[in-house]
């Protein structure tokens, strides 16, 4: 595992998420107020982009079918799917977003 700075935290929209490419996968980072979240750009239930998917504490819901995750364990709620989506560790230093990805 390696921490990569991914992006800057002024370019994620407080209450919403903008994904990102690193170490070659989509990295979704999302802002809420509940924290800074890292997950991978896809919906375990029919591989949609969650980007754009609203986000409500440390829940991001799918925009496709409305799924709802937990970004700190990556459980989903409901019945549609119960795969996990996968989530990554993630820090904030001064300005920059850090995550730590699997080496590509
Ligand atoms: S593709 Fe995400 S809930 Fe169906």
């Amino acid at each position: 595992m390696a921490l990569q700075r991914v992006a800057a935290l002024a370019e994620v929209p407080e209450g919403g998420n903008k994904a990102f490419d690193a170490c070659g996968k989509s990295v979704l980072l999302c802002r809420t107020a509940a924290g800074v979240f890292a997950v991978e750009n896809m919906c375990s239930h029919a591989l949609a982009h969650l980007e754009g998917g609203k986000v409500k504490g440390p829940h991001i819901f799918c925009p496709l079918h409305g799924v709802r995750f937990d970004m700190r364990t990556g459980e989903p709620n409901g019945t549609l799917t119960r795969k996990p989506i996968t989530v990554f560790p993630v820090s904030v230093e001064g300005d920059d977003v850090l995550v730590e990805l699997p080496d590509a």
